[in-house]
């Protein structure tokens, strides 16, 4: 694979200050190194340059109600041209969160270059609010919503058009924590997913195996999204929404191993480690291990 890596650190797509470090400290845990081991032409394009201000807009502007609007929606833009010239160039992109608000620009950027992009979720949440039904107003909690053309019309329109992607087209895995408006909305659009649960009752093996035919004869590619609290937090508690009753890291792990067995990932992101939360680098370290899993050939 050509893999092209690039920094996304954003953080204000949520509240808790540290999220924007996670592209620095992953590479200086090695990840580049590793990966050029593994694959003859490796680049990293270095990190995005994104505005750190919080509460860009005046209080009594109906934009408010979404934390940050105006800087995340900057920061998705420029993710989006990024990630386009990468996937324009035929190469695998690489994404380093980053809150997942990022993801809106990342399926932004990768969309536009498929028919009918297919998306594994892999997440403890499902990222499918608007801001009428967002506990938080986190663009982290959104992220789903906006590439299905759901909620505040900047971040649906992020990368000049709307709906990157087709709900038939997206598995959520490892949900756990989901607000009421979110199951409402993954009913009405008929979005598969497999709870934490499912994973425990049927294992990641085949939940991997139904994801992948679910997918596979429809896409014509997928992009994997992962936050890493999908992960039980004793794998990583470096997360800023750590649910418990999660996936291990061993299990997770086996399930890049078969994605990168079917060779059907053409675009990934690993989002949400915060550097400042974890303990003993645990989850930059298993971020990596996931990282090296997917991309071995
Ligand atoms: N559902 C909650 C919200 O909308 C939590 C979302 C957490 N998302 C995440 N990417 N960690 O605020
Ligand atoms: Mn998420
Ligand atoms: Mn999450
Ligand atoms: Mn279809």
């Amino acid at each position: 694979k050509k893999i092209t890596v690039v920094g996304a650190p954003m953080w204000l797509g949520q509240s808790v200050f540290g999220t924007q470090l996670a592209p620095a400290v992953i590479r200086s845990a090695g990840l580049i190194q590793s990966l050029q081991l593994r694959h003859t032409d490796v680049i990293d394009s270095g990190d995005l340059e994104f505005k750190s201000e919080e509460n860009y807009c005046s209080v009594d502007d109906i934009r408010c109600k979404i934390k940050n609007l105006n800087p995340v929606w900057e920061g998705v833009e420029l993710l989006a041209s990024r990630v386009s010239e990468i996937v324009a160039e035929g190469r695998f992109p690489l994404i380093l969160g980053g809150d997942h608000s990022i993801a809106i620009g990342s399926l932004a950027g990768v969309a536009k270059h498929y028919r009918n992009l297919g998306v594994i979720w892999y997440d403890a949440h499902a990222d499918s609010n608007t801001m009428a039904t967002s506990p938080s107003g986190n663009v982290q909690g959104m992220p789903l919503a906006a590439s299905l053309g759901a909620g505040q019309s900047e971040l649906v329109k992020v990368g000049g058009y709307r709906n990157k992607i087709k709900a038939e087209h997206v598995v959520l895995i490892g949900v756990r924590d989901i607000d009421a408006g979110e199951q409402e909305f993954i009913e009405r659009n008929q979005i598969k997913q497999f709870t934490s649960e499912d994973v425990f009752r049927i294992g990641i093996h085949n939940v991997i195996e139904e994801a992948v035919s679910y997918l596979a004869t429809q896409c014509d590619g997928i992009h994997l999204s992962f936050d890493l609290d999908v992960l039980d937090p004793s794998d990583a508690p470096g997360v800023g929404t750590p649910v418990a009753g999660g996936i291990s890291l061993k299990e997770n792990i086996e399930a890049m191993n078969l994605l990168a067995k079917h060779n059907i990932i053409t675009s990934a992101e690993f989002v949400e480690v915060n550097p400042l939360v974890d303990r003993d680098g645990k989850t930059v370290k298993a971020a990596i291990a996931l990282i090296e899993a997917l991309l071995t050939n």
